[in-house]
């Protein structure tokens, strides 16, 4: 049976490098990050009380790690079930497959998260209504 997008989201552990100068911690497409990156942005000096992403993507892959303080990611399938990662070290990343709908929220005022994504930015395939997300996939699911 084809695994349902909740059960391929996954943490990720980064080896750390560092030594008695600090810390070096390193990330390679296609090696511990599981596509070739494309993309890169960062999302920092988040007010109070946000939540960003609020879509789901019918393409993109991304790892999210938190380089600098924390922060939450909810992930929520089309029927419902939620799943919550708190990223909060940053040798950790959470990988998440195309086609979840996601949330980040709880920013901590020096919070700096990183966003690895496998595909360019296209709008046209974010999806950002939870409604439009469940019916994709019900009639993926059905045709
Ligand atoms: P938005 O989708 O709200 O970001 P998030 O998923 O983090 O909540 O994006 C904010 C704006 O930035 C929006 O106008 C689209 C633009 N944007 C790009 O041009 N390229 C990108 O890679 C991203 C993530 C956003």
């Amino acid at each position: 049976m084809e695994k349902n997008n909740l059960e391929l989201v996954k943490m990720l552990n980064f080896p750390q490098l560092g030594d008695e100068r600090g810390e070096l911690i390193v990330v390679e497409g296609a090696q511990n990050i599981p596509f070739e990156i494309k993309r890169v942005f960062y999302i920092c000096k988040t007010l109070e009380n946000v939540v960003r992403g609020q879509h789901a993507n019918l393409k993109t892959e991304f790892v999210l790690i938190n380089v600098a303080g924390s922060s939450k990611v909810k992930v929520v399938d089309e029927s419902g079930n939620e799943m919550i990662v708190v990223l909060n070290k940053p040798n950790t990343g959470v990988y998440l497959p195309k086609m979840v709908w996601k949330e980040m929220y709880d920013f901590s005022e020096d919070s700096v998260l990183l966003v690895l994504a496998s595909e360019h930015y296209d709008p046209k395939e974010y999806i950002r209504s939870f409604d439009d997300y469940k019916k994709l996939l019900k009639e993926n699911n059905n045709g």
